[in-house]
């Protein structure tokens, strides 16, 4: 029995080519990309290394260079995204599946980086001062009526970044100075905190309507300090006049210095699997990409919405003009 067990665990030892495990530079929180590498490993054999990085992760692939022992990128944010790419640390990828999985808009055209969710940036609004159709569009937040009732975080962070160049792109340098300017006219204080302590603020009273990113929903209803501030609001999906709502997206990337390409290559084709995309946008409230994926029942509920017809790289490119003007109308200040 024993003699006979050795024996077909060698034979499957030499029938079986060594796989490398891959390894991975991770933004994103370990709880999010644990049932992923678990469903990977599974179904693969392939072993997945996480190295968590709470920031400095391309500092880190370029003080590494051809060293680094990281193949795969995730992080979140177009912004961080393009940097990894302008920063010479990704090389290009494309494969059919990847092709099939992710839609155009969403991935770099020669596959420096691939989207795996969106989170859409829409509007917060207070369910005892503002009613439903109050804020349709973007462009309207601007507008003089909501004198002292908004509540933003800083005007410089990529969120607000991305957002405001869309803008850009959409309506060019001028319209977009005013419309910050606006915007900052209408804030009942200046700009602090993150998106949450924005919702926290329209639960105290202190505004009626801020800017967040919807799986911010989701983090607060399953937090039992801070479901009061989520109950406190309603998600309202604001436009870009004529066109759809501000969306980002997590992603990932193969790093130039990749060593396991082949492997790193069916991890990265796994995570844009429908399969993979709905299991990592339920953990984190967000929305699957995919042709024919569905969000999570809680996420669906905030109602659906159509995304801004942008290819996310030209949102890339405006981001330090976006910066330019946000510091020339002082918006934090
Ligand atoms: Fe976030």
């Amino acid at each position: 029995m024993t003699l006979r067990t050795t024996i077909l665990a060698t034979t499957l030892l030499a029938a079986t080519p060594a796989l490398a495990d891959v390894n991975v530079y991770s933004h994103r929180q370990p709880e999010l990309i644990a049932p992923l590498t678990k469903a990977f490993t599974a179904k693969t054999g392939i072993r997945v290394n996480v190295a968590f990085l709470e920031s400095g992760l391309v500092e880190r692939l370029k003080a590494e260079g051809d060293r680094s022992p990281a193949d795969v990128i995730l992080t979140v944010d177009i912004a961080r995204l393009a940097e990894a790419m302008d920063a010479g640390v990704t090389q290009p990828l494309i494969t059919d599946t990847l092709e099939a999985n992710v839609p155009a808009a969403y991935h770099d055209p020669e596959g420096h980086w691939w989207g795996v969710t969106t989170r859409a940036r829409i509007v917060y609004a207070s369910r005892e001062a503002t009613k439903v159709g109050d804020i349709t569009t973007y462009e309207d937040l601007a507008n003089p009526k909501w004198k002292g009732r908004i509540c933003t975080r800083s005007g410089t962070h990529s969120y607000m970044i991305g957002l405001t160049s869309a803008y850009l792109v959409h309506h060019g340098s001028e319209e977009t100075k005013t419309w910050l300017a606006g915007l900052k006219n209408n804030l009942a204080r200046r700009p602090q905190g993150d998106d949450r302590a924005q919702v926290k603020a329209i639960w105290a009273g202190e505004c009626d309507i801020s800017l967040g990113n919807t799986y911010y929903m989701g983090k607060m209803l399953a937090d039992p300090e801070q479901k009061v501030w989520a109950d406190s609001v309603r998600l309202d999906f604001p436009v870009f006049e004529g066109h759809g709502t501000h969306v980002n997206i997590s992603g990932v990337a193969l790093t130039k210095a990749a060593k396991n390409v082949a492997e790193a290559t069916q991890f990265i084709e796994f995570l844009t699997s429908p399969e993979a995309q709905e299991i990592y946008a339920e953990a984190n409230s967000e929305y699957p990409i995919a042709p024919g994926s569905q969000p999570s029942e809680l996420v669906a509920s905030w109602g659906s919405f159509v995304a801004d017809d942008l290819n996310l790289i030209t949102i890339a490119g405006a981001r330090a003009e976006a910066l330019r003007l946000t510091q020339e109308v002082d918006y934090d200040g």
